[in-house]
């Protein structure tokens, strides 16, 4: 279980992440939603510990996060894996390496890439490719894929450190409708198939209502709604969208969902 704690981050006089505190369970799907600006990738950051609370815990089974150092530190990182809108794929290289570089800490990337990786590793890495459908372009430069296409590799390259818990900042906001359907899925096949907590930011409501188990509303760096899709009526969305500072050209587009 991963819990938050009264988790707070102030940047100068903005409060990004404002007394955050909630509970997920194992193999919950949830969908974090809100505005531009408010504090989605922040309360990520916070999670795996790309950034240091102003003050606040993270909690996983039930061990604090929020101090770890060195060895143990990058152990939570490999527990808890992060994928981004940006799919931060090496072009130049194959599929197949880009994915084995997930199976390896940083330093040993450079050591590893000028050697061979070990046939287990390999035949793990098409495994992971093959569950997210890609196993057919394993060597194919990654470069020369489609944006749904990167964003499935980057979510194998995530699970070759086989992690309990998946963070996923924005995967779909720089794809086509049908693209983010294939990505959704592949996170919903992983979350259902292997009992993988997930943890996805999302622009979009709809999205959220259909692919999420859970669906937490944020504002202003504070949780606003907490619950299943199916509670999220006028009144909550009103709440998540209507008020606090954000980004407008962003919330524009958010709004548009909600009024689908
Ligand atoms: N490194 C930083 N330095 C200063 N301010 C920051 C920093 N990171 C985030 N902020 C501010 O914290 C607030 C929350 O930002 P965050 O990126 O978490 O929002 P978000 O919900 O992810 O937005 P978006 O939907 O646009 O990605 C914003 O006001 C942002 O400007
Ligand atoms: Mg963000």
């Amino acid at each position: 279980m991963l819990e938050l704690s009264g988790l707070q981050k102030t940047f100068g006089e903005t409060r990004a992440v404002d007394g955050v505190s909630f509970r997920v369970h194992r193999g919950e799907m949830v969908g974090i939603i809100g505005r531009s600006g408010s504090g989605k990738s922040t309360l990520m950051r916070l999670i795996n510990r790309l950034c240091e609370p102003t003050s606040g815990e993270v909690f996983f089974e039930k061990a604090s996060v929020t101090g770890l150092k060195g060895k143990a530190l990058r152990s939570w990182r490999r527990r808890c894996a992060m994928v981004f809108q940006q799919f931060n794929l090496v072009p130049r290289l194959d599929v197949i390496t880009n994915v084995l570089v997930g199976s390896l800490a940083e330093r040993d990337v450079f050591s590893a890439l000028a050697k061979q990786f070990p046939p287990e590793l390999r035949a793990r890495a098409i495994l992971e490719l093959d569950a997210l459908g890609m196993a057919n372009v394993a060597l194919q430069r990654a470069g020369t894929l489609s944006g749904g296409q990167q964003q499935r590799v980057a979510i194998a390259r995530a699970m070759m450190q086989r992690p309990d818990v998946l963070l996923a900042d924005e995967p779909i906001s720089s794809l086509d409708p049908i693209n983010a359907d294939l990505v959704m899925n592949s996170l919903k096949r992983l979350n259902q198939d292997r009992n993988l907590t997930v943890v996805v930011n999302l622009h979009s409501l709809d999205i959220a209502r259909r692919y999420c188990s859970r669906v937490i509303g944020m504002a202003s760096g504070r949780v606003v709604f907490d619950g299943a899709p199916a509670l999220l009526d006028d009144n909550c969305v009103d709440r998540i969208y209507a008020s606090g500072a954000g980004d407008r050209q962003s919330n524009l587009a958010a709004l548009e969902q909600v009024a689908v």
